[in-house]
């Protein structure tokens, strides 16, 4: 069962760091376009982090905290996993409550009467840059962790 619960953190963390990475491409290759074009981009944007990054970082979370039952039983943690878990659970916190939600009000927006970007859009991509650079610094800590960290 651990095998089951390692493949679905794995498949979690995959869909959630690569669908974040592709959403940060994405929105600055869409600087250059046309408002409508802009509007566009962002729709397909809402539905990588919808579909991808909050089920991923869901699955991330769900995976973890059954994976890390055994050692919460012990009491003994190491600290590369408690640093794994802590940026884990705060990037994904920070991915589902805000992130997501905030691609999810950007790709409902249409242009405005005169063909630009209506007046909601500056305030909306502030927050989701700002938003999804936290969520995914905490997601890399957390690699970087289970990785390098071990030594
Ligand atoms: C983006 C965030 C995360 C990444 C990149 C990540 C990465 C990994 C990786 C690569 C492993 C396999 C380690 C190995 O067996 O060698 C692992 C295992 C594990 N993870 Fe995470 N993880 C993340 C978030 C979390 C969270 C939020 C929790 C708990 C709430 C958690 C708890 C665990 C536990 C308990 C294991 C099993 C360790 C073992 O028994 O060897 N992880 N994680």
């Amino acid at each position: 069962m651990r095998g089951f619960w390692i493949l679905v953190h794995v498949l979690g963390f995959t869909l959630w760091l690569g669908g974040g990475i592709a959403t940060m491409v994405a929105g600055l290759s869409a600087k250059g376009f046309a408002p409508a074009e802009r509007l566009a981009a962002y729709k397909l944007i809402g539905a990588i982090q919808r579909i991808l990054v909050g089920p991923g970082a869901m699955a991330v979370l769900l995976s973890g905290l059954v994976l890390s039952m055994p050692y919460m039983k012990q009491g003994a943690v190491p600290g590369w996993m408690g640093l794994m878990m802590i940026a884990g659970i705060l990037g994904a916190l920070g991915a589902v409550t805000i992130s997501v939600p905030t691609a999810a009000k950007l790709a409902r927006l249409e242009v405005d009467a005169r063909g630009g970007l209506p007046e909601a859009f500056q305030a909306l991509r502030k927050r989701q840059i700002f938003a999804a650079t936290i969520a995914g610094t905490f997601g890399l800590i957390a690699m970087f962790a289970v990785t390098l960290g071990r030594w």
